[in-house]
């Protein structure tokens, strides 16, 4: 039974791979999509963790520093820009790399809280 499941999650892993193309990187994709808890959680852990550089519930005067506006910037590319600005960081901008302090579930947490609050 276990193998079973190994072999359907790797098939799984491997389609995903040929769906993508050679060397084609998939764009970053948001796990918690539209769930109020992992939002509600994600504006914990933002007012934890990014709120004084960014401002309380993300509400800053400084434009760059704006998170209410990423989709209004980004547009579709909104979860790929958020992604990797946040693990990698902008470090010569003063933003910290955040890869080696949150795991991939919190930074998309964050993220699904950040979506609930995008400038119309
Ligand atoms: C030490 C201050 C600081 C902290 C803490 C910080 N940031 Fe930033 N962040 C910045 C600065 C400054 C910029 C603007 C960089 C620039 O000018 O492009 C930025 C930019 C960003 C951007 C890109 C915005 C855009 O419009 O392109 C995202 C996304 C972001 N931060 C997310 C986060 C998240 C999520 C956290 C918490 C895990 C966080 N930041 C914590 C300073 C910080």
């Amino acid at each position: 039974m276990a193998r079973l499941l190994l072999t359907v999650l790797l098939l799984m892993v491997v389609a995903r791979g040929a769906l993508a193309g050679d060397g084609e990187v998939l764009p970053a994709a948001n796990p918690f999509e539209g769930q109020a808890g992992a939002a509600d959680e994600g504006r914990n852990l933002f007012n934890e963790t990014c709120s004084h550089c960014h401002g309380p519930d993300a509400v800053t005067s400084m434009a760059e520093r704006n998170l209410r506006k990423l989709r209004i910037h980004y547009g579709d590319q909104m979860a790929d820009v958020f992604h990797k600005t946040v693990t990698g960081g902008r470090t010569e901008l003063g933003m910290p790399a955040w890869s080696e302090v949150l795991d991939e579930k919190t930074i998309w947490q964050i993220y699904t809280y950040l979506q609930t609050v995008q400038a119309p």
